[in-house]
Order: structure tokens, then sequence, then C-alpha cells
């Protein structure tokens, strides 16, 4: 028989602490189970090399052709890393996504995280969690230049989690704090995607100009944010959600002040809150991409109404159990 692998990685969510986590802040994220980036491979001939096929981009290249795309990239530091990469073997791997790309859920984690994963079953390796996550991380700093590290970690590890960079003077995956948290009510969630693709690199590049321009008002926000996390997660160990939302509607504000926010994220966040959410925020890197509700099961048809009606091109209702 013919040898085969697939696997599959989840989309992520911005809880609270997006971009103050870049400066060493905390910040919470979230696993979504019923979004995926799938991945399956099939064997080649011997001496075809590797050929990725992308199959909602419609794209389909040879890894030997275009070596420096981030996901070739990331095949020949997998080989390499696995002791498969000279000469490589003959594989096809096929990507398929659910995840709207550039919207701040992940998409490009989530796909080479299954990338990873795939490759590394059809290879016969069984790799831990952190090892996907170094990887990814790696794959991700090509593309994104200074990501935090937040994206494959909460993808790798399929957990609630309070991410921080602990030495932000280097990029280094190692000086990361990756803590499970404890969520003691289930969160009622709707997220809106405004349909504005971004690309994370842009907000994320900017912000560093404005930071580097006035490292003190920026270091100020950047604060407030990390405080606001802090008690978000003891919040969520309490499962005081009528509090937590507030908090999430403040670190909206504070990333508007950041200057990532956008009229129809903004536009989005204000249905929400008219419509009754217990709080609502942009996630994810911001410009576009999507915003999330907090609410209460009893408001959420009225609020993703709200939010259809304020100009939502989808809107994603979804649950975070309880974690203990
Ligand atoms: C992107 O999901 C979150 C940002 O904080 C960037 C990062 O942490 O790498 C905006």
């Amino acid at each position: 028989m013919i040898k085969q692998s697939s696997a599959s990685a989840l989309a992520k969510l911005i809880l609270c602490g997006e971009h103050a986590v870049v400066y060493g802040r905390p910040a919470i994220a979230l696993p979504l189970a019923d979004l995926r980036a799938r991945v399956k491979i099939t064997p080649a001939a011997p001496g075809a090399g590797v050929t990725i096929a992308a199959r909602d981009l419609r794209r389909r290249w040879r890894v030997a052709d275009e070596p420096a795309h981030p996901l070739s990239e990331l095949v020949v530091a997998v080989l390499a890393q696995l002791g498969a990469a000279d000469p490589p073997p003959g594989l096809r791997i096929s990507i398929r996504s659910a995840i709207p790309i550039a919207s701040g859920m992940g998409s490009g984690a989530a796909v080479a995280t299954a990338v990873v994963r795939a490759l590394a079953h059809q290879l016969g390796h069984n790799l831990a969690p952190a090892d996907v996550s170094a990887l990814v991380y790696a794959s991700e700093q090509r593309f994104h230049g200074t990501p935090s590290g937040i994206d494959n970690a909460v993808i790798a590890y399929e957990q609630p989690i309070l991410f921080q960079r602990l030495n932000v003077q280097t990029f280094e995956r190692s000086n990361v704090s990756i803590e499970p948290i404890a969520i003691a009510a289930p969160l009622t969630l709707l997220i809106g995607d405004t349909g504005v693709r971004s690309p994370t690199r842009a907000p994320v590049g900017e912000v560093r100009q404005r930071w580097q321009a006035d490292q003190a008002s920026y270091e100020a926000l950047f604060d407030q944010i990390g405080a606001l996390v802090a008690r978000a997660r003891d919040l969520l160990a309490q499962g005081d959600l009528a509090a937590l939302g507030p908090l999430l509607s403040q670190n909206h504000a504070l990333l508007r002040e950041i200057g990532v926010s956008s009229p129809e994220l903004d536009a989005l966040v204000a249905a929400a809150q008219a419509a009754g959410a217990l709080g609502a925020k942009l996630s994810g890197a911001g410009w576009g991409g999507v915003m999330l509700a907090l609410v209460d099961p009893a408001r959420q048809a009225a609020v993703a109404q709200a939010l259809h009606d304020a100009g939502a091109k989808r809107v994603i209702e979804t649950t975070v159990h309880t974690h203990t």
C-alpha cells in the first residue's frame, strides 16, 4: 500500500493583548477547534522532489523551482530537521484551509503547522508540540519579520494560553513563557469578519515605527494592555464574564489609540456593544480582519444580527469550553 499522511491544525483567536505582546506584555490566545487547515501528503516518483498544491489559492509549484516561497522554505527546514533533505523524497503536499486568509485568525501559522505535522507523520516521526511550534515560528519570522510567537504557540498546543516574551531584545523562541489558563465558564464568542484582508506584517511594522518615534507613549499604552490582560486571566479563572466584557472593550479603545483599528472594525465593535454584547474588540493585527464580541447566550442572536447589519461579511459563532 502506498503510504499517505494527513494532518490538520486549528485557527486561533487573540482574546486580548495583541501588539503589546510583541513588546513583552502578556496576551491570551484561544484555539478555535471548528476552523481548520488540512494537509494531505501523497508519495510522488522518486526524484520528482516535493510539489506543493495550495488548492484555495489555486497555486501549485515545485519546491525546487520556488525555494524562496515561505512554504518551500518551511518544507526544506522540516526535511533537514528530520534528516530527509538529501535527496528530498518525492512528495505531493496538498493544502486546503477553511480559515480566512489575512484576517487575524492565524491562517498562515495553521497551514504551516498542518504541513509540519503531516510531513513528520509521512516520514515516520512524532514531533512534540514544542518542536512543531519552533519550526512554524522560524517560518513566521521569515514571513512576518518580528512575530511574538503567540500564533504558532496556541496553534501547536491547542489550548487557551497566556503567552509572554521574556526578553524583548531577541526573537529567540526559547525566551517565551507559555502557560495554559483556566476558563471557569464557557465563553460564547461571535467573530465578525470585516472582509478586509490585512496581512499581519503591515500593522505590526507600522506600530514598530510609531514606537521607535515615541517610545514613552507606546510603552505606557502597552503597560495598560498588559495590566488588563493580567486581570482578564483572573476573571477567566473565576468565570466572571460580566467583568471580563468591559475589559475587552477597553482593550479595543487602547488598540485604537495604538492606531491599528479601522472604520470597519470600529463599526462592528460599536454595533456589538449597542446590541448588548458584554464586550467587543478587534482581534489580531488589525486594519481589517476580524473582531470578537463576548456575549451572553441570550443575546447571541441579536448581536449576530447587529454585526450583519453593520456590514460583517461573515459572523462565526463559537464557544470556548471550560478548562481547569
Ligand atoms: C497577531 O496575531 C498578533 C500580533 O500581536 C502580532 C504578533 O504577536 O506576532 C499583532
